[in-house]
């Protein structure tokens, strides 16, 4: 059926491989996040065949789909309130920033009959999750210590994500250096240092990465090949192994000007157009209500994206090489935006290649 997303394993396992063994020459562990894929247990396999250590996902409800998965399970967003009983039944790890969820899953977890690990957030100027201030971050750590059913695991970071901020020897040093002032606190080891996601990667190449680090949890450098601190490559791995593949439903030669006043389209924008004469346009069934952004890119060259609607994606073909027909389908690449939509769109059909 399409529009259809197809993933291909053999692609998914290499990259993990490159990636698990490039961190374990550093001695790194791997958090592979799945949400991108919604969790879908048959994708996560290849990370579990490539051999990382954890999966890890910001949604419970994934968590719960990848319980027979047989490696640890991570929570990367830090609990609500009303899901700590599912959280400590489903996560193995959480990641927390505040005392009074830790408390929380601390009776949820006593309640299960089960002990919990966190891991303490620290913000070190991102401001997403994590504890900011030094002295708050030793109280929290001395108070879990304290709890009956958790167990204080590690200490993590997140970058990038929110203020762009990129992971550096500086900032992450300050990682290392609030978790010994917690294990000088607390009179033991922590086992964690867990150092970013996918921005932190290239520390590695640059072999500059702070040495207590010993955690990463990566989505985007897995599936897509791709470092998030410059946007760059990850060398020896592949950038396609998500594609959208859409199908023609209408094929006709248009101006490319629209004939008339104009207003705004379906999005509240008002567009803009440059007369460029009769153009070969194809309508693709598949639109902003799967693909969410223009993160979508035409494997063929000479392919240019002229706008979408809700359920129509617009392409200009004039310079495209192939004979193209009604029914025939086209193949895009994808940024990280368009697939975390098109994974979760029911309108489009996941289909993994083996
Ligand atoms: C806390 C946390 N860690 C790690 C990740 C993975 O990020 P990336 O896909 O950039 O590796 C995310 C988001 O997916 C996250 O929220």
């Amino acid at each position: 059926m399409n529009p259809r997303i197809e993933i291909n394993y053999s692609k998914l396992v290499h990259n993990t491989k490159v990636l698990q063994k490039q961190a374990k020459e550093h001695g790194i562990d791997l958090a592979a996040v799945t949400k991108s894929f919604c969790g879908i247990p048959e994708i996560a396999q290849g990370y579990v065949d490539g051999g990382v250590k954890y999966l890890a996902d910001s949604r419970v409800s994934n968590l719960k789909k990848l319980k027979k998965l047989p490696i640890p399970k991570v929570l990367l967003r830090i609990p609500m309130l009303t899901e700590v009983q599912e959280v400590v039944a489903y996560a193995d790890i959480s990641l927390n920033s505040e005392m009074e969820t830790i408390r929380n899953l601390n009776i949820a977890a006593r309640d299960l009959g089960v002990n919990h690990k966190i891991v303490l957030m620290v913000d070190l100027g991102d401001l997403r999750e994590g504890i900011f201030e030094e002295e708050e971050v030793i109280e929290a750590a001395n108070e879990v210590e304290g709890l009956s059913n958790i167990i204080l695991h590690g200490i993590g970071v997140n970058l990038t994500c929110y203020g762009g901020v990129i992971p550096s020897a500086k900032n992450l040093s300050k990682l290392e250096a609030l978790g010994g002032a917690i294990e000088k606190e607390i009179g033991r080891n922590l086992e964690l240092y867990s150092g970013g996601n996918s921005s932190s990667i290239y520390l590695l190449d640059r072999k500059c990465m702070p040495e207590r680090i010993n955690h990463l949890r990566l989505g985007e450098a897995i599936v897509l090949g791709t470092e998030s601190a410059y946007g760059e490559k990850i060398e020896n791995t592949h950038q396609d192994i998500f594609q959208l593949v859409a199908e023609i439903i209408e094929l006709k030669e248009k101006p490319s000007m629209p004939i008339g006043d104009i207003g705004m389209d379906a999005f509240g924008n008002t567009p803009s157009f440059e007369d460029e004469g009769i153009r070969k346009r194809a309508i693709l069934a598949v639109g902003r209500q799967d693909i969410g952004s223009y993160d979508v890119f035409p494997v063929e060259a000479g392919m240019k994206i002229l706008g979408a609607s809700s359920d129509h994606l617009i392409l200009d073909l004039t310079d495209a090489y192939g004979d193209y027909k009604i029914g025939d389908e086209i193949r895009f690449n994808l940024r990280y935006g368009a697939l975390l939509s098109l994974m979760t769109s029911e309108y489009v059909t996941k289909k993994i290649i083996y």
